[in-house]
């Protein structure tokens, strides 16, 4: 994703032989991206990781069920209103899909019963409410409101969400390699000093050692489908990794955005891409400061990508009927903009605390049924002048 990072204890040169502390010997385990030449990680494991065994599947998310194609209307679908469900296995509920991504959300109440591997893509979580750990092999790393968390493909991990915390997360899967946007990197592979965040802004294990949680059973989630494997030893038995593939976190509100003196449109806020995708996020900020600006989006048909807007807030002044979990999909061939009014009346306010994801992707959406549960009939409407 970013940076190489060494966490823990590493033998000096890969490949080498290696023993723990105990005098066992260390097995390496190389996660590699595109085959071998993107990028990788390796862990230091005091047990064989290549030993499960196919069992019974514990914890899966149902299968989006997608429902056939529909006249392009702007849409709104109420994520709040999805049920609470026990693990975050069980509870990723995707609502959207194209061949490049599902995006859902869920709420989940229980930690994880099972390690999951998701062997079908990157993933992205936007936490919207709760707190808690995300454990894999790499060392924990704890999440809060706010924050993007990513876990790589083929990431064993599982949810330890905080008790007694209402949780609810927005979730994207990507079939690509998801990163920063490329023209936020210079030569040598850094942050420039322009981007929009730095290499500081974002959190990754620091620790890291070997833990048995008892847990034996793993998830691997691979073409669609759900896999139950049952583990010899504990997963978490890594005493140091090294390499650039590992879970993050990124908080929202770490993102420096961009001001210009007429709106300027959402790529300026691009935070993470991915084949087919673009994640943009809305921050609070001064608005555009033109003596005659009008500081609202612009209507547009943006005619090649379909748009999807997530509400973290209760701020975002040129929609109503939307609220905090609120999520838009905007699809290509209808023009879309500002609710009435939000475009023509005089600004008095010099900011916005608006604070949103956002989503722009190439391919056309389809809902699932899941989605059709919670749409606001009336959105599209809510658009019409009176
Ligand atoms: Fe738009």
């Amino acid at each position: 994703m970013l940076d190489r990072r060494v966490v823990g204890e590493v033998p000096e040169k890969p490949h080498l032989r290696a023993k723990s502390a105990a005098g066992e010997p260390l097995y390496e385990e190389c996660l590699t991206r595109a085959g071998f030449e993107g990028a990788f990680s390796i862990l230091y494991r005091l047990h064989r990781p290549h030993e499960a065994e196919p069992s019974a599947l514990t914890g899966a998310f149902a299968a989006p069920e997608l429902v056939a194609a529909r006249q392009p209307l702007r849409r709104h679908y109420r994520c709040p209103a999805l049920p609470v469900l026990s693990t975050s296995a069980e509870a990723r509920t995707p609502l959207l899909v194209n061949r490049d991504l599902s995006l859902g959300f869920l709420r989940p109440s229980a930690p994880d019963r099972a390690y999951f591997v998701n062997a079908d893509g990157d993933e992205l979580f936007f936490v919207h409410e709760g707190e808690g750990l995300l454990r894999s092999a790499f060392g924990d790393l704890s999440y809060r409101a706010g924050d993007y968390l990513g876990v790589p493909k083929g990431v064993l991990h599982r949810f330890v969400p905080a008790p007694g915390t209402p949780q609810s997360l927005l979730w994207f899967e990507f079939s690509g390699v998801l990163g920063v946007p490329p023209h936020y990197r210079n030569p040598v592979g850094q942050l420039r000093m322009d981007a929009p965040y730095t290499h500081r802004d974002f959190r990754t294990p620091t620790e890291v050692a070997p833990l048995d949680e008892g847990i034996r059973a793993l998830t691997v989630k691979r073409r669609g489908a759900w896999h139950g494997y049952a583990l010899r030893h504990s997963p978490l038995d890594a005493v140091g990794w090294d390499g650039a593939v590992y879970p993050f976190v990124l908080p929202i509100r770490s993102f420096s955005p961009r001001v210009g003196q007429v709106h300027l449109p959402p790529p300026v806020h691009a935070t993470f891409a991915a084949p087919g995708a673009l994640v943009c996020s809305f921050v609070p900020r001064p608005l555009d400061f033109h003596p005659r600006a009008n500081p609202v989006p612009f209507p547009h048909s943006s005619v090649d990508v379909d748009e999807v807007l997530f509400y973290a807030n209760d701020a975002f002044s040129s929609r109503r009927g939307v609220g905090a979990g609120s999520l838009s999909h905007h699809p290509a061939g209808i023009p879309h903009g500002p609710h009435p009014g939000a475009y023509e009346t005089e600004p008095t306010e010099t900011w916005t605390r608006e604070l949103a994801v956002m989503l722009d992707c190439t391919l056309p959406l389809d809902a699932t049924r899941a989605a059709l549960g919670v749409e606001d009939p009336d959105y599209h409407a809510s658009f019409r002048a009176t």
